[in-house]
């Protein structure tokens, strides 16, 4: 959830790049940041409380300069997030200094015993075990204090570890939690995420758990725990930097609610076989005998994925006839496993890094379920975790509230409703007609887009208002929960999405006539159902805003506020219906000042459980 970066070279200021690393990774933690350089006369170390631009700040006042030096942005586990507990971390004597994700699961008991061999601490983090381990391992090179000290550890890790004894050295370790090195030329970078050093390489090397690397200007290594080196590929990455800046707009969130006609057509891409009406998916790596075998399917995810799965049960339902369960991974991973090789188990992660999707991911393979994933970052631990899956392709979502994923997460349940169908139920007639209504999406998606000046004004009338209720049903229930998702996380306006019709065994007692109630209400078989709902809190005096689509005519009258996106099929529809809700979240939240990308408590990859 925190970020790290690291930079070996020599040519040129290491703070500079690390900065510039901290800002790119800020949307993965941003309570507080810090960075220490060693430039041949030991380490400089300044942590702050607060934003990377406070840091910077400080920098700026006071500069540091180093040859080489690591980073981190921090999202707080253990300990507050004051200046104290921000890292970087130094052992007793100020020669070692360690960031660190991840956490320690036998902090307590290292502390204790650290202590007791006199070492002080002076945080209350869990990481700062880490140095002091470092301080006291033997060895004579770092990256043999490294291993011998990760050999006590119990718990995850993505580390960087420098010492004021050897001038152009990092050692990085990896368990758990996400580390890749950049390999420039002449200079090497650490990152636990490509954005990170994206201005400076494309060549990365992804970690493998168990890693430990060892970088200098000459070179890297990589060892396993046993000191023995192992050999990595050098993987490209395929996104520009522009991928991962504003270019002109306020917002990260609303830069990547507008690319959506762009990520949706990327998902899509080459993936759509007109002349037979299905999908290519070579990247399933399902033969025929497993597509044979599969009797169910068990869809693990966190969030937004989570709703994006609701989306694909009645998907997967409709066009593949096999009968999903859709699992909140933090519990499924804790309860009897049931599945085997009968049961396709999908993993849907935007990240690929979510602690408990990893491991509802690891319980699945262990009770013998065959496992694929639907991921948008490409070397994920996620998407190294599953033999074979989709990848998103939809580029790098920065905005800590998820948009685009989420699109092009059904777009590529889509695609495999329309893969699996087709060596089932569907006929090529009837997949050959839902190919083309897949491939007008993009154009369509424009279309729902061309409603931001309509859904601007109405954020203006909604934006006082202290609760809201999101209704839908069918394969837009889940569209009503991700609606009211979007509000609550980047407003902070209570939100509550209900099928519509469970409404009336409850929540209904919350409507009056402060009460704004969004109804999803495309065309549907399930369309005339909604609006008997919408009755029903029109007659309780509920202000009604309808998500509808094209040709729906008025609603009989009961919406005060209609959104209308063009009509498509309703399995399509949420991929539509979900951007005015997107656009209304974003506009409310702008409206009560909040910090839309980054908002309080949360971080973008939750890789602890
Ligand atoms: C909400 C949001 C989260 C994520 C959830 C899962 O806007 O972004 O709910 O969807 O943390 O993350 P991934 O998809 O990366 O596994």
């Amino acid at each position: 959830m925190c970020g790290i970066v690291g930079y070996v070279g020599g040519q040129r200021d290491a703070t500079p790049v690390l900065l510039e690393g901290l800002r790119r990774l800020e949307y993965r933690g941003y309570d507080s940041a810090g960075i220490a350089v060693q430039n041949g006369r030991g380490l400089t170390t300044r942590k702050l409380a607060g934003r990377v631009q406070a840091l910077a700040d400080s920098l700026e006042a006071l500069p540091v300069h180093g040859e080489s030096g690591i980073a981190h942005t921090r999202w707080a586990t253990h300990g507050a997030p004051n200046d104290r507990n921000a890292h970087p971390h130094l052992d007793c004597t100020g020669r070692f200094a360690v960031v660190h994700n991840g956490i320690i699961e036998n902090a307590d008991a290292l502390r204790t015993l650290l202590e007791r061999s006199g070492h002080r601490f002076t945080t209350e983090t869990d990481s700062e075990v880490l140095a002091h381990l470092v301080e006291e391992a033997p060895g004579t090179t770092l990256e043999a204090k490294v291993l011998a000290s990760l050999a006590h550890v119990q718990g995850t890790y993505g580390l960087v570890v420098i010492s004021a004894q050897e001038r152009h050295k990092l050692v990085v370790a990896r368990r758990g939690s996400p580390v890749l090195l950049g390999i420039g030329d002449g200079e090497y970078l650490v990152a636990s995420d490509a954005s990170a050093i994206l201005g400076h390489t494309r060549s990365v090397v992804y970690l493998n758990d168990g890693d430990v690397a060892v970088l200098t200007p000459d070179g890297y290594h990589v060892l396993d725990a046993e000191a023995r080196v192992q050999v990595r590929a050098v993987d490209r990455i395929d996104w520009d930097v522009e991928a991962i800046e504003l270019g002109g707009y306020p917002h990260f969130m609303l830069k990547e609610i507008c690319e959506q006609p762009e990520t949706v057509c990327s998902t899509l891409r080459g993936r759509l076989l007109s002349a037979d009406g299905t999908a290519r998916l070579n990247g399933l790596h399902l033969t025929a005998e497993d597509r044979a075998a599969i009797r169910r399917i068990t869809i693990v995810a966190c969030g937004t994925s989570w709703h994006a799965g609701l989306v694909g049960r009645e998907i997967l339902e409709e066009l593949a006839g096999i009968p999903v369960q859709v699992e909140y991974a933090s519990e499924y991973r804790y309860r009897p496993q049931l599945e085997g090789p009968a049961t396709l188990t999908l993993a849907i992660s935007q990240s690929g890094e979510t602690a408990d999707t990893l491991e509802a991911i690891r319980a699945a393979q262990a009770a013998g379920s065959c496992v694929r994933g639907i991921v948008n970052v490409v070397g994920s631990t996620i998407a190294r975790q599953c033999p074979g899956g989709i990848y998103l392709h939809a580029g790098p979502e920065i905005g800590v509230a998820s948009t685009k994923a989420f699109t092009s997460q059904i777009a590529a349940l889509v695609l495999l409703g329309l893969y699996l169908g087709r060596h089932g139920k569907l006929s090529r007639a009837a997949g050959q007609d839902l190919v083309t209504r897949i491939a007008a999406l993009p154009d369509l998606v424009r279309c729902a887009l061309a409603l931001e000046p309509q859904v601007r004004a109405l954020a203006q009338e909604l934006s006082g208002a202290q609760n809201f209720l999101y209704l839908g049903r069918g394969v837009n229930f889940p569209v009503a929960l991700e609606g009211a998702l979007k509000l609550k996380e980047i407003s902070y306006i209570h939100a509550e999405g209900y099928p519509a019709a469970e409404m009336k065994h409850g929540p209904i007692a919350l409507v009056d006539e402060r009460m704004p109630v969004v109804f999803v209400a495309p065309g549907g078989h399930v369309y005339e159902k909604v609006l008997s709902n919408m009755q029903e809190v029109k007659a309780r005096g509920g202000r009604i805003i309808a998500i509808t689509s094209e040709g729906n005519g008025d609603l009989h009258g009961l919406a005060d506020y209609q959104l209308r996106v063009p009509s498509c099929p309703e399995i399509l529809s949420p991929i539509l219906t979900v951007i005015p809700l997107q656009l209304l979240a974003y506009h409310i939240a702008v409206l009560r000042g909040c910090d839309v990308d980054r908002p309080r408590n949360l971080a973008k990859s939750v890789t602890v459980e």
